[in-house]
């Protein structure tokens, strides 16, 4: 399916997050035309949408020059999702009575994607019983309803009726985009730093963020497999619909993987394990009583290299996080963990990697190297499962 979305936004104080749900749509690959109604435009600004959409903003049933590029009908018929988010009282009534007096309301008559509906207003306007019995219409018209929050609202209300966050709005819209290329296969994933105990207060680890296993995460789910993921140190929303286990130290990952790889298809060994740890902890703070401070560390067994050893291993992939010599490094990695593949990034570039929202890499298999250029870590992560499902399952 391509991903085509058209955001409608209408006349909410939460329209000033439409910016950010744009965002967060075309992490997921799509792309994004927007259209503002004249209630919208109140609240966020064209210019702002049209930044961030890489798109001209949509906003006049009557522009003659839009009739002429893209009008009404073609829209519609462009669109594979309608999401309106913010959904005011007003914009969800007049889908309601299929009212066709301003661009968005006449798209939504013409189109034959998915529509997706957001409210947003204020918890009395919710609660009331003409939104209700309205609501309940459009999901019988097979309109989709991502529920509003609970919540301090900004006119100084509490109660349910503040847009979802823009990226449970993101997370619903994908499940429109699901694919079946690992139904039935179930994946462990790795994810995230470890973190190990020097004494009570201090501790060795590194830069991982999580944002990338995560990443992946998310496109095993959405390709259909049972996901199980071991988490360390993360700094991301975790996935919600995985299954989740935390750990802390090396050990604990390790631990929490063999206990949990033997019906797994697919071992994908994202995290930044500590290749060693302190010999001893502390029970104590360690006191600042000298010059010198010596830590002795001791290895920790590698993860990846124990799944490979299994008898009946899953198709093991790993991850190289290289500063030199990239591609000899990760193929050096690829014999002696001796895993099927070895997808590549070179960390010392700040712009990919760690912590930032992009990636590039290179996927190395046994058979040859294919380069995975500098996208979103999530259309990354898509292109890696795809990678994996058409060479190895
Ligand atoms: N890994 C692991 N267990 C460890 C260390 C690493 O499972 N104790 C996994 C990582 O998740 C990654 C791969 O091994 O998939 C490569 O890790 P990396 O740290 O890049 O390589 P190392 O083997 O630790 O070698 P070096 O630090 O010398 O580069």
């Amino acid at each position: 399916m391509n991903k085509r979305i058209i955001l409608g936004v209408s006349g909410s104080i939460a329209a000033y997050k439409s910016p950010d749900i744009v965002r967060r749509l075309q992490d997921l690959g799509a792309e994004v035309r927007v259209i503002l109604t004249g209630g919208g435009r109140e609240f966020v600004s064209e210019r702002s949408l049209q930044t961030v959409s890489k798109n001209k903003v949509h906003d006049n049933l009557w522009d003659s020059e839009a009739e002429l590029s893209m009008g009404h009908i073609e829209l519609a018929k462009w669109a594979d999702v309608v999401i309106i988010a913010p959904a005011s009282a007003n914009t969800i009534a007049k889908l309601c009575h299929g009212k066709a007096d301003d661009l968005l309301s006449t798209v939504i008559l013409a189109t034959s994607a998915s529509v997706m509906v957001a409210p947003s207003m204020n918890q009395q306007m919710y609660a009331s019983l003409a939104m209700k019995d309205n609501l309940e219409l459009l999901q019988k018209r097979g309109v989709r309803i991502i529920d509003p929050g609970f919540g301090e609202q900004a006119c100084g209300d509490v109660g349910e009726g503040r847009l979802a966050e823009p990226s449970e709005i993101a997370r619903q819209a994908s499940e429109l985009f699901q694919n079946n290329a690992l139904g039935g296969k179930r994946v462990l994933i790795t994810i995230g730093g470890t973190v190990e105990a020097i004494d009570p207060v201090r501790f060795l680890s590194n830069h991982s963020s999580g944002k990338m296993g995560m990443a992946l995460a998310y496109a095993s789910i959405q390709a259909g497999a049972e996901t199980t993921l071991v988490i360390g140190s993360i700094s991301v929303d975790v996935e919600k619909r995985a299954k989740t286990i935390f750990v802390t130290s090396a050990n604990e990952m390790h631990e929490a993987v063999m206990a949990n790889i033997h019906d797994q298809d697919l071992f994908i060994s994202c995290a930044a394990v500590a290749d060693y740890r302190p010999t001893k902890v502390s029970p104590n703070k360690i006191k600042k009583d000298s010059d010198k401070q010596t830590i002795e560390l001791v290895a920790n067994k590698d993860i990846l290299s124990d799944v490979c050893q299994l008898k009946d291993k899953p198709i093991c992939i790993g991850f190289a996080a290289e500063t030199e010599n990239y591609i000899n490094n990760a193929n050096q990695k690829l014999k002696n963990k001796q895993c099927d593949a070895i997808i590549l990034n070179d960390v010392s570039n700040s712009a990919i990697g760690f912590k930032s929202d992009d990636n590039e890499v290179y996927f190395i298999a046994r058979d040859g190297t294919d380069k995975i250029n500098k996208n979103s870590k999530q259309i990354v992560a898509e292109k890696i499962i795809k990678k994996i499902t058409k060479e190895f399952f």
